[in-house]
């Protein structure tokens, strides 16, 4: 069984050379009577029994029948009590225990289980953002509205103590809260903190790694004169709520990174706590199906709850992997740059200028020797070890945190590694350069007998092509459904300042004693709050509105990107386009989907009517029959954006999307529709009817896409709109046909 890795969603370079060197953990398992065990989860989909029913001993009558069910699986003298880490009773039905594959293989028969599966490791691998996306300081709030919205942070925990998230001027926490701070102090900021690590509970939420400061900072930290990192990029850090409460769940830690059981808990009691939005800045390098996915399993039940769960689309595009979290219910995050780079100059003996990445803060490197390491270019510590590169400049063509170079006593080093658009945090002078600037610098070493080169410190640069997709940033089609397309949407990225840890080094090695209150960091992990944070604003302002029409909101005023300018995908790679925070308060019209309308999107997908009662509880939940006239599929699906994976070019195909759309503009407004056909004319669009009248407000009226065309052989995906009008608002659509493989399969 492959082992499929979760882990916070930033970049680093540390984590990069894990990944090349291909080091996948195991998953763990111990042996118990000559068998096997390993943690599974046993998803029993909704929770009937309410979590303060009493059994015997102590249990809710919903843990006593986990116990009772694993029971009757055991023969081999144990007892529930001693298998199961946790039961999942608050907000979905299910536990996690250590199991056997034949007791797996039991309990995946019986009655009311709707699947098992085990348990997966994710890995460890100035808020400019905010002006840049036209979302200044003081756009309109609502700031009573803005204190009821509680923004739940399932991540590695919180640094309290920082500025960002004082409660100074903050009432108590909404009534309606039912949350708990465990080993942590809470305030009226943060009201709520929770940690799990396999089955425990009592450990300290705070944050020892960032990450969590930094994504909870950005959803929701407070406007704070950052000074930047080091003097590089300063100016005020904000989150997108400034207003808004946060509730922890600590779920990744430093050497076991984050567990899948530990990941569902926290789901569970997120949305019992009260929890308005989830936002989830971890995922693995591919998708997994959705009911052996605890992200996708947690987030549904926080949606038919009212929850939204906004996730990271994953860092895996140049490592083979592809889009992840890309259940039709979780808003799907891609990452892309701002027009602020930070950026680092190397100048060569020759007088030539190497503008690279950097978040250098060390003083100038003056004209010191420029080498090639002797052993290979990986500049590992160990390839680096027995030579001395004392004072010099090393060119390191491989992932490399910098420890290699630092032990080696270099004076500084030249990184390619794939990731040029993202300025990494070094231990010594440092920047990362293209692949070709790396030649070039390599050609002049060659051929110049006592090369030189001098290291400026990092600045910052405008950069007039951005938003452009990070190198890092997952590639769609989405593997699990084709027909629904991931990422939704892009989001500020690289290079972001957000809050810190002082019980983490910003560079992450330990080495360079530097513990400042603000880290610049990149990932989809980054993307994700800002996201979240919109989705926070717009929910402070329409707070009766279901998740998918908030997605919509956020997808359909999203800006169109340059596909010319994201190499590998357009659509693909960055959904409908980048975020606008205030175009999403008034989107005019949403595309609205319930929990019924998921459950026949997936009955189109396969899973049939007995799995998904379970899921539901409900006994009226039916698949139509399959021998019935038409079966569904997932361009039924009151989806934002059209997608359609075409398996054979140059078939013919015609695909229609039925749409319903609700408005939430002016109660009468008409809206046109126009079509926007960009690409080469494979694919033809038509909408009908093509003019929307609306009487009120809330009213839905419907209207049918229909696309159809053959794509030639070799064409990767075509792309077009529709755009519907109503002379102020534009509520835009991307439609996308593809030939991708997606046999491409996780295990
Ligand atoms: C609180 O957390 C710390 C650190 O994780 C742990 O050592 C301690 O035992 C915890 N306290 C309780 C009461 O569980
Ligand atoms: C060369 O590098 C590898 C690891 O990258 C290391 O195992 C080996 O010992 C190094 N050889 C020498 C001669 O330093
Ligand atoms: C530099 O020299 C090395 C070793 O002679 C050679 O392998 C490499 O191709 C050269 N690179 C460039 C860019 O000239
Ligand atoms: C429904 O799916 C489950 C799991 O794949 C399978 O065990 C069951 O037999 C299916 N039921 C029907 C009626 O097809
Ligand atoms: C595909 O559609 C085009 C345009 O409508 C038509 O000319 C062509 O004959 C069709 N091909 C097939 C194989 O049906």
């Amino acid at each position: 069984m492959g082992t499929v890795v979760f882990k916070p969603l930033a970049i680093s370079v540390l984590a990069a050379v894990f990944f090349l060197i291909g080091s996948f953990r195991a998953s763990e398992a111990s042996s118990d009577g000559g068998e096997r065990q390993q943690v599974y989860i046993v998803y029993m989909g909704h929770q009937h029994e309410p979590s303060d029913t009493m059994a015997a001993g102590g249990f809710t009558a919903a843990e006593a029948a986990h116990h009772g069910l694993l029971n009757q699986v055991l023969n081999d003298g144990s007892v529930a009590l001693d298998r199961i880490v946790y039961s999942y009773t608050r907000s979905m039905n299910g536990f996690a225990a250590r199991l056997t594959e034949r007791e797996r293989q039991k309990l995946a028969a019986m009655e009311g289980v709707v699947s098992v599966f085990p348990s997966r490791t994710y890995r460890l691998q100035t808020t400019r953002s905010w002006d840049f996306l036209g979302f200044p300081e003081t756009a309109r709030r609502s700031l009573p509205t803005e204190a009821e919205v509680i923004v739940g942070m399932i991540d590695t925990g919180v640094w309290p103590a920082s500025p960002s998230f004082s409660d100074e001027g903050f009432g108590p926490p909404p009534a309606r809260w039912k949350g708990a701070c465990h080993n942590f102090t809470c305030n009226n900021k943060i009201i709520g903190a929770r940690a799990y690590r396999q089955g425990s509970t009592g450990l300290s939420p705070v944050d020892t790694e960032g990450h969590g400061t930094h994504t909870a900072s950005t959803v929701a930290g407070r406007v704070v004169d950052s000074g930047g990192l080091a003097g590089l990029a300063a100016g005020s850090a904000r989150g997108a709520v400034p207003g808004a409460r946060l509730a922890v769940y600590k779920v990744c830690w430093e050497d076991d990174r984050c567990r899948g059981e530990d990941v569902l808990a926290a789901f569970d009691d997120a949305v019992a706590d009260g929890v308005d939005l989830i936002s989830f800045s971890i995922g693995g390098t591919l998708p997994v199906p959705y009911f052996e996915d605890p992200a996708a399993i947690g987030a549904f039940h926080a949606m038919t709850r009212g929850v939204l769960t906004s996730a990271a689309a994953g860092n895996s595009a140049l490592k083979g992997g592809r889009v992840c979290n890309v259940a039709p219910w979780v808003l799907s995050v891609a990452a892309s740059s701002t027009d602020r780079r930070l950026v680092g100059k190397l100048v060569l003996g020759n007088g030539k200028t190497i503008v690279g990445a950097s978040i250098n803060t060390f003083p100038k490197v003056e004209k010191a020797p420029v080498i090639l390491p002797i052993n290979g270019s990986w500049c590992l510590p160990e390839s680096l070890a027995g030579q001395s590169y004392k004072g010099k400049i090393l060119l390191c063509a491989g992932g490399s945190d910098g420890t290699g170079p630092l032990l080696a006593g270099a004076a500084g080093t030249v990184m390619f590694n794939g990731e040029p658009d993202v300025a990494f945090m070094m231990p010594l002078p440092a920047l990362t350069v293209t692949q070709d600037q790396f030649t070039e610098i390599v050609a002049y070493v060659n051929k110049t007998r006592h090369p030189v080169g001098t290291i400026h410190s990092a600045e910052t640069a405008f950069d007039p092509n951005a938003p452009v997709v990070a190198s890092f940033s997952p590639r769609g089609p989405n593997l699990i459904s084709p027909g629904i397309l991931k990422p939704d949407l892009s989001a500020p990225g690289i290079d972001i300042l957000a809050a810190w840890t002082p019980l983490s080094p910003v560079s992450g090695n330990g080495k360079d004693n530097g513990f400042p209150a603000h880290n610049i960091i990149s990932g989809t992990s980054m993307a994700c709050p800002h996201a979240t944070g919109v989705a926070a604003y717009v929910k402070s302002f329409h707070h009766d509105w279901s998740p998918a029409m908030i997605m919509s909101a956020l997808i359909t005023t999203a800006t169109p990107m340059d596909p010319s300018r994201s190499p590998g995908g357009g659509e693909l790679a960055y959904g409908a386009g980048q975020l606008d925070p205030v175009r999403a308060r008034d989107p005019g019209l949403v595309y609205d989907a319930r929990e019924d309308d998921y459950v026949r999107m997936l009955c189109a997908e396969g899973y049939n009517s007995t799995q998904l009662r379970v899921v539901t509880g409900s006994d009226a939940t039916a698949c139509p029959a399959a021998s019935g006239r038409r079966r569904g599929a997932a361009a039924d699906l009151n989806y934002p954006t059209m997608a359609h994976h075409q398996a054979s070019p140059g078939k013919n195909f015609s695909v229609r999307f039925p749409r319903t759309v609700t408005n939430v503009g002016a109660p009468g407004s008409v809206y046109v529709a126009k079509i926007v056909n960009s690409g080469p004319r494979y694919i033809r669009v038509a909408v009908a009817p093509r003019r929307l009248a609306f009487s009120s407000l809330l009213q839905k009226l419907s209207f049918t896409v229909t696309v159809s065309g053959a794509l030639p052989a070799g064409n990767q995906f075509v792309s077009a709109a529709v755009v519907w009008s109503d002379g102020v608002r534009q509520v835009r659509s991307p439609i996308i046909v593809h030939t991708v493989d997606v046999s491409n399969t996780t295990n």
